[in-house]
């Protein structure tokens, strides 16, 4: 399943805050780079009035400080940050007959303030820096990033990046805003080059917001990929076991045991929910007791080891392939 992920052009990795997006787009990047792809791990700069630290995603992959300059980290992974102004930099730089003219352009206090304030504007440029990114190409006419894998900040970034092009065509049907609008949308719409990612918890909530998700993303026809069920907990019982367990924590009352066994079946009817109703596969990501880039690094490997035969029955061992 995860070869046919990689053989699309752009990975759109979404969710709820905090469900574990950006360590998994770590993650998955990691694994293609093992697994020999060239992979453009991306992030999205926030806008000016929040402030962006230093980038977690940097950090769990070892780039230096993030730039919108595509910046080469190791062996087959670039790191970039898309910016919005560098965006409609690119684009007035397409537009506009001279390089020059951009450039003076983007100098003008009043033209940056207003391709600041308009949220659609911001969200154009980093859509615009990312297909620009995308469409680069080799000498020999190879594409420069084959696979961009996109953390995106948070559910409405994805979907504010998915109603765009609708949003502009209705304004700017005609000339290089339509142009470049309709080119993005052809391309966020190819489930051949793009694909959702959504992760999501195995709990209750989590999940129907994910299925919500799923819902508003299809109806911008962005196409999805694959779900992602992140941090489950490891099953460590057999049926027999399982019994035995649960007789025991009977005859002695509450326990924390209790506890831990109702979040093992919360996780299991996340799995079952999320695999009946997702349209797309559903990759499950084990919780692990590691954090940072060794979280990152035992993910990667989790991710592209060989797919164990099923097993005859118990197993809830990982990605379904
Ligand atoms: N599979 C996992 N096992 C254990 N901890 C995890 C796992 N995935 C994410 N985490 C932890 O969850 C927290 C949130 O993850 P993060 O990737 O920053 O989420 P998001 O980008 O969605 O806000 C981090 O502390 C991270 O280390
Ligand atoms: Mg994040």
């Amino acid at each position: 399943m995860l070869d046919a992920l990689w053989e699309r052009r752009a990975l759109l990795v979404s969710g709820k805050g905090g469900v574990g997006k950006t360590t998994f787009a770590a993650a998955l990047a990691r694994a293609a780079v093992a697994r020999g792809r060239r992979v453009l791990l991306a992030e999205v700069e926030v806008s000016s009035d929040e402030q962006q630290g230093p980038s977690p995603l940097a950090t769990l992959v070892g780039a230096r400080e993030p730039s919108p300059q595509v910046t080469e980290v190791g062996p087959g992974l670039s790191f970039v940050r898309l910016s919005p102004i560098e965006g409609q930099r690119l684009f007035l730089q397409d537009v506009l007959p001279l390089r020059v003219m951009a450039d003076a352009a983007m100098r003008m206090r009043a033209l940056r303030r207003f391709l600041e304030a308009a949220p659609a504007l911001r969200e154009m440029g980093v859509l615009y820096q990312m297909l620009h990114l995308i469409r680069r190409t080799r000498p020999d006419g190879t594409p420069l990033h084959p696979l961009t894998i996109l953390d995106l900040p948070a559910t409405g970034h994805a979907l504010a990046l998915a109603a765009l092009p609708d949003a502009l065509l209705s304004v700017m049907p005609g000339g290089p805003i339509g142009r470049s609008a309709r080119e993005g949308m052809s391309m966020l719409r190819d489930p051949a080059l793009t694909g959702a990612l959504l992760v999501t918890l195995p709990e209750p909530l989590p999940v129907s917001e994910t299925l919500e998700l799923a819902t508003a993303i299809q109806r911008h026809r962005i196409p999805l990929a694959a779900g992602v069920l992140n941090r489950v907990p490891e099953n460590p019982f057999s049926p027999d076991g399982r019994a035995a367990v649960e007789r025991l924590l009977d005859a002695h009352g509450p326990h924390r045991g209790q506890r831990a066994l109702a979040r093992l079946d919360r996780a299991r009817s996340a799995e079952a929910r999320l695999a009946s109703n997702l349209p797309v596969p559903l990759l499950t990501v084990p919780e692990l007791a590691a954090t940072g880039m060794e979280l990152v690094e035992r993910l990667a490997t989790h991710l592209t080891r060989p797919v164990p035969q099923a097993p005859p029955s118990s197993g809830r061992a990982g990605a379904h392939s």
